[in-house]
Order: C-alpha cells, then structure tokens, then sequence
C-alpha cells in the first residue's frame, strides 16, 4: 500500500506588513488567491487530503473562502508560531504516514518540487525530514546551516545581529516534508523562542542532534521560493507568476505579441494558434478555443469563446460565444450574453443578458439587454431595447431574420415577428407579428408590401 500523506498549510499568521483589511493569504496573484495556490501545488504533488491551518479572528473567514471547500480546517486558538500552528493540526492529520508542510505565503512553489522533497523522506530515507532551500539573498528569511546537504540547524535572520541582509545564503523556503511518528513527538518539545513562539525551524537542529539530520532538497527556479510579507513581494511574486503563465501558453501554441502588457490567469486556457495582442487581460475561468485573434485592447473574464473569434478593442464578461464571432472596436458583453456562431458587433454594441442567434449582425452603437434574438437578425445602427421601465425589467424577443431599423426603439416586454421589419426611428411599443412592418413613434403596423406610408426601413 503506498503511504498516506497529509498537507498542512500554515495560514494563521497576522499578515501586518500587508498593511492591509484583507489577511495576507488571501491577497491574489495572477487571479487566484496565495494561500490556493500552496493548496494547488500540493495537490499536483500528489497530496490530496490538505489541512488548512486558519486564526481564530474573523479574518479567518477570509482565509477560508480563499481556500476554497475541498480542504479541511483547523483553528490554531492563538499565533504562538510556525510550529504551534501545526501542533493544532496533529489531530486531523493523525492518519497521515507523512506529513508536508507549507508555509501559506509561498505561492510560486512548483509540484516538482515538492515531489522532490516528499521523495527525499519516503519510505528507505536515512531521514525523518526534509527541507527546501534556495541559494538567494537572505534578507529577512531563516538560512540552514548545511554539512555537505544535510542541515545543523536553521538561524532565523530576525533574531539575529550583524547579518548582511544581501548575502547569499541557503534559507530555508518553509515547505518541510516530515514523517508523523518523527514529527508528533518532536513538535511538543520545541521550545519557545524569547518572543514566545515556537519555531517549527528547530525540528532541523533537533533531527541533526539525534544524528539523523534533515536534508537539503535545492528549489530549482530561486522564484519559487519567494514568500510575501507585503506588497513589494506581492508585486514581484504576481510578476513572476505572470511570466510563468505567459510562457507556458506560449509553449503551448498561443502568440503573444507583448508579453510586458498580457495579463492572464492561472487557470485560463487558450487554444493553439490564437493570438494574444498587446494590452490584453484574461481572467479568471475563462476560456478561449484556437485560430482567435484577441486584443489589441481587450478585457475578458469568466467567458467561454469558440474557435476562430475576433475580438479588438472589447470588454466580455461571464458570457459564451460561440465560433467565428467578430467584435470591435469598443464592445461590451455584458454577464449572461450568449452569441452564437458568427455572430458581428461592430463599434459601440452593448449586450447584456440576451442571446444572439447566428449570424445576427449589430454593427454600430446599439443597446440589446434581455433579449432572444433570433438567427439572420440584421439590427440597425443605433437600435436600443428600453427593457427598464424604473421599476422591472422586460424582455423583448426579435424572430429570425427580422430586419430592425436604424434608431429604433424597442420597448419592452415586446415581440418582434420573424421576418418583420422596423422602420428608421420606430418607437415599437407593441408586438409586431410574422412579417409584418412597424413605422412611426409609437409605431403603426403595416404589412411590408403596402407602400402608403411615409417611410421605408431604415438601414
Ligand atoms: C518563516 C520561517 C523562516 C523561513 C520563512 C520562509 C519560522 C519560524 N520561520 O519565517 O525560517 O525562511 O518562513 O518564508 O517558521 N503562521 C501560522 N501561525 C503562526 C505563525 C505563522 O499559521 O503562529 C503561518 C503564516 O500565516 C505564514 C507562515 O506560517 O503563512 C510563515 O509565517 P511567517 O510569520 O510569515 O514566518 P516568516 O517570518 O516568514
Ligand atoms: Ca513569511
């Protein structure tokens, strides 16, 4: 049977250099929040059963939603330290034949990584523990105090004079691969620093004085080891993401014209041979097919589009397009729009909430909220729906191939026919059945053939 493994992610701490209302692990980077990302990469690690350590105030709560509902949580009462913090965890961890734990302001760790680490404590080790390091600059981090890659002891950099914050050194990372039977014991017998805090980082001298000391795993890439402590690490921690991200995609297949000015989101996928261009941000759950050309000047979030969209100058949100959909310059798709395929906005459509049939064409500034559009609808420019009367909001159908003319208004609840048409200026206040033509503020039916009035549609 292969070994049972919990992750216990450290995530009680005040957080005061953020300077902040919002804990620290709950701050995002690249679209996802700190503390969900530790809890990603242990799971790409392999390690799916996870333990969130969380602080007693109402600040938890925040921690909690930015940890999300697949992990389980453990309250440590007061903050007396890193290795406090995972003594409150000993009892949801019990079952566990090892043990990783995670600093919760690390975000950059990469599951490699952490495989490493987990590999070097598995069953035939010589050690009950293992620690990552990198070799950076030691400012405010601990450092390990090594004997060829097996650690002596661990100094905390706080609690020490006459250090050259710019040194290079071995810190140590905070993710710490344990074995349980070695750990339970041994975390009661830590003792409390001057400040009153017991620091989980003198398991390392306690290992080495039992002369089975831990050992050194090297972090590969020196970013992965960065913790954020405030906002100038917060910056260069979403930085570093963000570079991660854009290479990815680019090895994936995706163009990206400007890496300096693409914005994307952990978790965005992009299909092969798109093209991302300068200015452009993707975010959260959003998902984009291949052969799209998206930017210059674009804003999606929380959307799905199809293969082969266009979409220039544009903002799109929680909607779904579908293929070949053109769009731009100057577009808002607003929550709950669906387009269908082939489907064109031209400058200055606005779409909230209404589904467009296929290939419907809206090309100049126009207004449709709450609607059903059907398919071959040609919308003319200008064209609004008035769907809130102050109070509710109505709903206006438009039926195939139906033909809205320039500047008309449409006041809902109202039905246009299929094949219908609307003359230029048309205030239609009233249903307008299969076929048939509407003129005129408030508008008069008309059957399309008869030519007596005043107007022809609109274009
Ligand atoms: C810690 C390490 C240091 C290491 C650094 C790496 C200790 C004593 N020091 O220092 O060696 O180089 O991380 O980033 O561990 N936390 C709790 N409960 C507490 C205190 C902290 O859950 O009582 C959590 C925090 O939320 C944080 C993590 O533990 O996610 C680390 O705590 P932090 O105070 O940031 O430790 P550092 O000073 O960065
Ligand atoms: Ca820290």
């Amino acid at each position: 049977m292969s070994a049972r493994w919990t992750a216990i992610v450290m995530a009680a701490g005040a957080g005061t250099r953020m300077r902040s209302a919002l804990p620290k692990v709950a701050h995002p980077v690249a679209g996802r929040s700190i503390v969900r990302h530790v809890i990603e990469a242990a799971r790409a690690a392999d390690v799916q059963d996870i333990v969130v350590v969380v602080g007693p105030d109402a600040d938890a709560d925040a921690v909690r939603e930015a940890s999300g509902d697949d992990v389980r949580f453990v309250v440590q009462p007061e903050r007396l330290g890193t290795g406090h913090a995972v003594a409150c965890a000993q009892e949801a961890a019990s079952n566990a034949d090892y043990v990783l734990i995670l600093n919760g302001d690390v975000p950059l760790v990469l599951p490699d990584t952490l495989k490493r680490l987990k590999t070097a404590v598995a069953d035939g080790s010589d050690t009950d523990l293992s620690i990552l390091t990198a070799n950076v600059a030691v400012e405010a981090y601990g450092f390990l105090e090594l004997n060829g890659d097996r650690i002596t002891r661990i100094v905390e950099t706080k609690e020490s004079d006459g250090i050259d914050r710019s040194e290079l050194r071995h810190i140590n990372a905070g993710q710490y691969a344990v074995r349980g039977s070695w750990l339970w014991p041994h975390l009661e017998r830590i003792v409390p620093a001057p400040n009153g805090e017991r620091y989980l980082t003198e398991l390392a001298s306690m290992a080495h004085d039992e002369g089975k000391p831990a050992i050194a795993v090297l972090a590969e890439d020196p970013f992965e080891v960065r913790g954020i402590n405030d906002r100038t690490q917060l910056s260069e921690a979403e930085a570093s993401m963000r570079a991660r991200i854009l290479r990815a995609h680019m090895l994936a297949g995706v163009t990206i014209i400007d890496a300096a000015s693409t914005y994307i989101d952990v978790g965005v996928m992009i299909g092969a041979d798109t093209m991302i261009e300068p200015q452009t941000f993707l975010r959260g759950a959003t998902s984009i097919a291949g052969d799209c050309v998206i930017g210059p000047g674009t804003d999606i979030r929380d959307s799905m589009l199809g293969e082969g969209c266009v979409v220039r100058h544009s903002m799109i949100e929680e909607s779904v397009l579908e293929s070949g959909i053109e769009m731009g310059p100057y577009c808002h798709v607003r929550p709950k729009s669906y387009l269908c395929r082939d489907v064109h906005l031209g400058n200055y459509a606005e779409v909230k909430a209404s589904r467009l049939g296929p290939g419907t064409k809206m090309g100049h500034f126009s207004y449709i909220g709450d609607a059903e559009v059907g398919e071959g609808v040609n919308i003319g420019a200008g064209t609004i729906t008035a769907n809130y009367d102050g109070t509710h909001k109505h709903r206006t159908t438009i039926g195939d191939g139906a033909f809205i003319g320039s500047d008309t208004m449409l006041v809902a609840p109202v039905n246009i026919g299929k094949g219908a048409r609307t003359g230029a200026g048309a205030v239609v206040n009233k249903d307008v059945p299969d076929g048939m033509m509407a003129i005129g503020a408030p508008a008069r039916i008309r059957s399309i053939t008869d030519t007596s009035e005043e107007q022809a549609p609109g274009r």
